[in-house]
């Protein structure tokens, strides 16, 4: 038997960032480009394209069954017009795959969907284990005023599917509120048969 070696990585707890990460992906607005709901604000912030977040990978680990990988998003706080900065999202690729996150440090949502358009959103902070189960597409917002912070723990074929989620959104999104974050519907919203 070929075995997988056993390993540790460490995460810099008063950061979210793993320093001997393996792969750290930087995604900026433009990365997220037609996905927030106001298209004029998301416009008007393209010339400076903030940094929205920053995934640290653990470890290299085959992307097998059997295997898991796991890594930090470190998500900064910031809207976009009214609407709290977040991750794309995505449905996993092998659709029935789930994922495991858990809060770091931070404020947010885990903002979940059915295909069918059917939203579920979870409380994201330090010591939340949120389960994201089969066939739900993710995505996280922080409606803090600090990084959002949480560790995801995923099998290691789920892949990603992002292409539904540009083509189609979320059927809601999070914004800004005189008592805080609230969902609405996304008026850009294409999927759970609203295509005209
Ligand atoms: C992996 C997973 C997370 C996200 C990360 C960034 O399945 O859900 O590690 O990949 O939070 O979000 P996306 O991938 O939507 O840009
Ligand atoms: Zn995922």
């Amino acid at each position: 038997m070929n075995y997988f070696e056993p390993l540790t990585a460490f995460v810099d707890l008063t950061d979210g960032t793993i320093p001997e990460a393996t792969a750290v992906q930087r995604r900026r607005l433009v990365d997220l480009k037609g996905l927030f709901a106001d298209s004029q604000a998301e416009t008007a912030r393209l010339g400076e394209n903030p940094l929205l977040y920053e995934v640290h990978e653990a470890a290299e680990i085959p992307k097998k069954d059997g295997h898991q990988l796991f890594s930090t998003t470190i998500l900064r706080p910031g809207t976009v017009g009214d609407e709290y900065f977040m991750t794309k999202g995505h449905y996993h690729a092998r659709s029935d795959r789930s994922e495991l996150y858990y809060g770091l440090a931070g404020e947010g949502l885990l903002l979940m969907q059915t295909p069918e358009g059917r939203i579920n959103a979870q409380p994201m902070r330090a010591g939340a284990a949120c389960y994201v189960p089969p066939y739900w597409g993710h995505r996280s917002i922080n409606t803090g005023l600090e990084n959002l912070v949480f560790l995801a723990v995923y099998p290691a074929d789920a892949g990603y599917d992002y292409g539904t989620i540009a083509e189609e959104g979320f059927a809601q999104i999070v914004v800004t509120g005189p008592e805080g974050p609230r969902l609405v519907p996304n008026p850009r919203y294409r999927g759970g048969g609203s295509r005209a």
